[in-house]
């Protein structure tokens, strides 16, 4: 166990990056557990405190595009277009590497995740720390990410640096993943920029389809896992107009994201919106899992969200949280 320090100063955080220490930091998606990537041994330290296999690479953060252009060997016309229009914000692009990443940072492929993150502090640290800060969500492999400091003291405690705590994440939902590697962008992890506001820019985005019968190796991309983003309770998930119906002699709990006519029958009920508004949903939708699974429950009931624009990136996250 060592000691982990929360801090609101950038300037301490951003020192002990540069000494190679593990320090999460807020994000606009969640918080990101964050690592000089330039230092192998600082990169192995994220796998190994986060318990995430090493087949699975990182995403490097950067502060402006000039930054991004120094770690690929080429931003083709179409990164150029999409990292005009969205950085910074929720998008991580996957551009051909260069040598000076670590193999380590992109689990042996030829392409690196790039982000430039929307939120004053996180662009604050990475300033200071004045190189490339590589950071997956600050959570153990699997579970749910963290979109407050607490919720990655909660899960991280202990086996980190340092926590620069800069209130809770306004998106709430992981950047959506497009790998620019080949002519045709293909979509790896919807997330939160809808994958139609993309297209709106830069035509037709293939998507990558993960195959639950076949082991990790053999997806199309790495992290595409069946099982991810999960709660310990037992989560099962209902269609976006199914009434839901606890069941008998279970405690249940309810997530929902518009209006609901239950009261007295679910133990708690998390209601992600008032008017099933997709992006108070995603703010709130980690939290919402987080409250339900320190709740003492047999099952989390969820009801499925509509399958468009961010809906498409909250569904994801229910069926791989509810996929056994
Ligand atoms: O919003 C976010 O993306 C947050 C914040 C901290 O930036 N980060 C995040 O990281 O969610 P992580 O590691 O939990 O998820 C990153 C996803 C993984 O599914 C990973 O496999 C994929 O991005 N990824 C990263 N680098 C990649 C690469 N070089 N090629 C293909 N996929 C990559
Ligand atoms: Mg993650």
């Amino acid at each position: 166990m060592r000691e982990t320090v929360l801090c609101k100063d950038t300037s301490i955080a951003a020192e002990m990056l540069r000494r190679g220490q593990l320090v999460a930091f807020p994000t606009e998606t969640v918080y990101g557990l964050g690592a000089d990537a330039t230092n192998s041994e600082s990169v192995a330290g994220i796998f190994e405190s986060k318990q995430r296999p090493a087949f699975d690479p990182l995403i490097v953060h950067v502060t402006d595009i000039v930054a991004a252009q120094q770690v690929v060997v080429s931003f083709s016309e179409v990164a150029q277009k999409v990292s005009a229009e969205f950085w910074p914000g929720p998008l991580t692009l996957v551009l051909p590497k260069r040598p000076q990443i670590s193999d380590l940072v992109t689990a042996g492929l030829p392409g690196v995740g790039l982000r430039i993150p929307n939120h004053p502090l996180a662009i604050e640290l990475l300033q200071e720390v004045g190189r490339p800060v590589a950071a997956p969500s600050a959570n153990p492999f699997g579970g749910v990410s963290p979109t407050t400091a607490g919720h990655v003291m909660d899960g991280l405690g202990g086996r980190i640096d340092g926590i620069l705590d800069g209130g809770p994440c306004e998106v709430g939902l992981e950047s959506t993943v497009l790998s620019l590697m080949t002519d045709q962008p293909t979509l790896l992890r919807p997330g939160g920029l809808p994958v139609e506001d993309i297209e709106a820019v830069i035509g037709a985005v293939q998507r990558a389809v993960s195959d639950p019968t076949r082991d990790e190796a053999a997806q199309p991309a790495p992290g595409m896992l069946s099982r991810h983003y999960a709660p310990a309770t037992t989560l099962q998930t209902i269609a976006v107009h199914d009434s839901a119906v606890p069941a008998e002699g279970k405690r249940c709990g309810l997530l929902t994201h518009g209006k609901h006519p239950y009261s007295k029958e679910f133990e708690q009920i998390e209601q992600l919106s008032g008017n099933s508004d997709l992006r108070t949903c995603a703010a709130n939708f980690f939290a919402a899992l987080r409250s339900l699974d320190s709740a003492n429950l047999d099952v989390i009931i969820a009801r499925s969200f509509p399958d468009t624009g961010l809906g498409i990136a909250l569904n994801d996250r229910l069926h791989r949280a509810a996929f056994v």
